[in-house]
């Protein structure tokens, strides 16, 4: 759903059918009004020196909420909803040369996206994001299962496709990590709550490699943290068929376990990267440039062979990277051991 129609809609009705929006208001100490009241009129109502002590204002505010909205909306989709195959139609490059074919991805396949910075790697994620009908600067088309689909479900977001991960995470309310992802969870509706909250905290640490704690608040997290936090969230609660990822390599977690977590077989994971050990881990890979799909190349057996020793120099460099890290200098020694 876009924001707009989001602002647009009575409150009293949003938190019937978003009830963790109750979440949202409550940990700011505004009450939720019941009468006609639509969300823009309520938020725009409420005083400026409320929102002073949050260091807000009523824009900061609306924008908070709507992206507080589309994070919860991740978790919402039903279970149901499967999906086969998405088609992108052939847009054009940034000089208005046409692409040279469709692309048709299937559920249970890992498709790297890599180019150069600038090429329009993210573009591609959100054209997929949005399901794009040639209304993007790419003039892509996104099918689902061979047709387009459904302009209403497009826009009013029910059928929520894809769970993006994006560079920055940003938390809009200062909760535990506990109490955050116990909302997730309950917002999925899934009956052993207890035990995925165990398990998104357990895969959360692993994956960030510093430890934290469940009573951490999720402001205080580092930013390899607060990305192992939304991806052990994604791949443990999620039930998004599509997963899209852009340049996990920099975010501090170990990326390798994390595409791990991500690839099951009823999803399709698309990642942007710059990192060898990541493009080699997928099915294909789709080389971008100037815009465009330029190639599309399938990872061949050596290729795959590759990965082994790649992943001998990488854990070479992790550790130096901890020694430099840690204040320790770095020896010949350490390349022949
Ligand atoms: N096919 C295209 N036509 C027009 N503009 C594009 C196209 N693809 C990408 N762009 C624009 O080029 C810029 C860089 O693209 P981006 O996706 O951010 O690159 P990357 O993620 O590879 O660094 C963005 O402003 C994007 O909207
Ligand atoms: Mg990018």
């Amino acid at each position: 759903m876009t924001g707009t129609t989001i602002l647009n809609q009575k409150v009293s009705f949003l938190v019937k059918e978003r009830p963790y929006l109750l979440d949202f208001f409550t940990a700011m100490a505004i009450t939720v009004p019941r009468n006609q009241t639509t969300l823009k009129e309520f938020l725009q109502s409420i005083p400026s020196s409320q929102l002073s002590e949050f260091s807000l204002n009523h824009q900061s505010l609306i924008d908070q909420c709507l992206d507080f909205i589309k994070q919860m909306e991740i978790f919402r989709l039903q279970p149901q909803q499967s999906i086969t195959e998405i088609t992108l139609k052939a847009g054009h490059d940034k000089n208005g040369n046409p692409e040279p074919n469709n692309v048709v991805l299937k559920v249970g396949e890992v498709v790297a996206l890599v180019g150069p910075t600038g090429s329009g790697k993210s573009r591609l994620l959100a054209d997929i994001e949005c399901l794009a009908q040639k209304d993007t600067p790419s003039g892509r088309q996104v099918l689902i299962d061979g047709e387009a689909p459904d302009e209403k479900k497009r826009l009013s977001g029910d059928q929520q496709l894809v769970a993006q991960l994006s560079q920055n995470m940003n938390f809009v309310m200062d909760l535990t990590v506990g109490a955050f992802v116990r909302m997730h969870a309950e917002s999925r509706l899934v009956p052993d709550i207890d035990f995925r909250i165990d398990q998104i905290f357990a895969t959360a640490v692993e994956l960030a490699g510093e430890p934290f704690t469940l009573e951490t608040p999720v402001t205080a997290l580092s930013g390899g943290q607060s990305r192992a936090l939304m991806i052990a969230d994604v791949a443990c609660l999620s039930a998004s068929p599509i997963v899209l990822i852009d340049e996990i390599e920099n975010a501090g977690v170990d990326r390798r376990r994390a595409l791990e977590l991500l690839v099951k077989e009823e999803k399709m994971v698309l990642m942007a990267t710059h990192d060898p050990l990541l493009a080699l881990s997928a099915d294909r890979r789709l080389v971008i440039g100037n815009g465009g799909i330029q190639a599309i190349l399938t990872t061949s057996p050596e290729e795959r062979r590759v990965i082994s020793e790649l992943l001998v120099i990488d854990k070479k460099l992790s550790g130096m990277r901890d020694l430099i890290r840690t204040g320790n200098r770095l020896s010949f020694s350490y390349f022949l051991g």
